[in-house]
């Protein structure tokens, strides 16, 4: 029982000494020679703090080299700051690390490729390496300097993203140069366009598009067998889209682009004035839909009708399930679904006439639809038209209320109608035949 407690001591009395005390190996000092004290060439740190030992050399009148006396001199006590650190007194105690060098500001050992005082370093080139655990403050290379992350704009590097993101605080994790080389992103690899895509093992992935190459965010998956990836633009994407695709592609165009939402489909961006996520519209009146927005989310119902209870709610409709208070912005969108569905080249012109149609939407239009008069609003006369594809229908329509109008643009818009349409002119005085629309 004492043999083992002094076995135990003895352990215990040899793990002190090699924690409490450690010679450094050996270091050239500049200007030791034989005969030379190491102790007035080498160098020493300051260690400031409490119960913290100086740092010495072993004083030797014989070698040619030097060896610190004890590197704990280093980490006794409370340290609190380590100045003045030199090349050599981190040679000497670097141990079985590669930390040989004194960082840029003396106060760390750094496993530099070369010194970090730049006269010494003499002609030897700098790495992004090198700056980085040399002068953390600026960590990235640019041309034979070391340079802050914050004065780079342009011809970022991957090594240069890493040694930014490594040194921020908190560390960060944009390791990665974008494709145009203007910002640092959070790519699971290497942006660089030769070095993706090819590959099963260097496929491109979802959020590195969209990360990495702003104007082609949208992800391509390989078609099988072949293993190519690639990253296209929202305009060749016909599914899949998103708000935040659309936003990269919308934000990269030159000039930036308007349309920065997904249609509800995910089949086109569109110039919405917020996201087409029914979720988040048309629960308050802060998030309510709007014709317009309507018809660019989903086109198929292009018409916005409010909730009687609560009447803060709003949804997007279908034209013919509006039977009455239509609205010149319904009308409006309607048309425009009307004019995109039968592909009318002037759509602007288009616009103009049912706006004004819509303008007097109370001067209800007499229609006879298959033999039989109704009274419609003009917008429902369109719809009509859209739902029974009208080339074979014929319309006969009292106008009389709108031919009062006297305003150019009406007649500019009645004009365009009757260029889509064929117009009966004997009749012209009090009604008049419009057949073989070509809208
Ligand atoms: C010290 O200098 C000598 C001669 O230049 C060299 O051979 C030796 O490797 C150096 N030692 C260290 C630890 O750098
Ligand atoms: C760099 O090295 C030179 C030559 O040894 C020395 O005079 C100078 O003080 C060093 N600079 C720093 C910042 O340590
Ligand atoms: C970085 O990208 C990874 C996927 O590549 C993702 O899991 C992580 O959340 C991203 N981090 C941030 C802060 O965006």
């Amino acid at each position: 029982m004492q043999n083992k407690t002094i076995i135990i001591c003895l352990i215990i009395s040899q793990l002190l000494v090699s924690v409490f005390s450690s010679a450094g190996g050996q270091a050239n000092c500049t200007g030791v020679a034989a005969g030379t004290d190491c102790a007035s060439v080498c160098g020493v740190p300051t260690v400031a703090g409490t119960g913290t030992t100086a740092c010495s050399w072993v004083s030797s009148s014989t070698l040619t080299t030097c060896t610190v006396t004890d590197c704990t001199c280093l980490t006794t006590g409370t340290v609190t700051g380590i100045t003045n650190l030199n090349d050599q007194f981190c040679t000497s105690c670097k141990g079985s690390t590669s930390n040989t060098y004194a960082n840029g500001a003396g106060t760390a050992c750094v496993a530099a490729s070369a010194s970090c005082n730049s006269t010494i370093r003499g002609t030897t080139a700098w790495t992004v390496g090198d700056c980085t655990v040399c002068t953390p403050t600026t960590p990235a290379l640019v041309g034979s300097t070391c340079k802050a992350c914050n004065t780079i704009s342009s011809a970022w590097t991957d090594a240069n993203c890493a040694a930014c993101a490594s040194t921020s605080t908190p560390k960060g994790n944009t390791n990665f140069a974008n494709s145009a080389g203007t910002a640092c992103v959070n790519a699971s690899a290497t942006c660089a366009s030769g070095s993706r895509g090819t590959t099963a093992a260097n496929a491109w992935t979802v959020a590195d598009c969209l990360a990495c190459t702003p104007a082609t965010p949208v992800f391509v998956p390989a078609a099988s067998p072949a293993v190519t990836t690639s990253c296209v633009a929202c305009s060749a994407a016909t599914s899949g889209l998103n708000d935040a695709l659309c936003n990269a592609c919308a934000s990269s165009a030159s000039p930036a682009a308007k349309t920065t939402f997904a249609n509800t489909a995910g089949s086109a961006c569109v110039a919405s004035s917020a996201t087409c996520t029914a979720g988040s519209r048309g629960t308050t009146a802060a998030n309510a839909w709007t014709a317009a927005d309507c018809l660019a989310c989903t086109p198929a119902t292009p018409a916005v009708q409010f909730g009687a209870s609560p009447a803060t709610t709003s949804s997007c409709v279908a034209c013919n399930t509006i039977n009455s208070g239509w609205t010149d912005a319904n009308c409006n969108s309607c048309a425009m679904l009307l004019a995109l569905k039968q592909k009318i080249s002037s759509l602007r012109l288009m616009e103009v006439l049912v706006q004004q149609l819509c303008f007097h939407a109370l001067n209800l239009l007499e229609v006879q639809i298959n033999g039989l008069m109704q009274t419609v609003p003009p917008a429902m006369v369109l719809l009509l038209m859209q739902i029974n594809m009208p080339l074979l229908m014929v319309l006969h329509v009292k106008l009389h209320r709108l031919l009062v109008l006297s305003v150019v643009r009406s007649l500019l818009a009645f004009y365009q109608f009757y260029l889509l349409c064929q117009f009966d002119y004997s009749s012209f005085k009090q009604k008049f035949r419009i057949q073989n629309c070509t809208f």
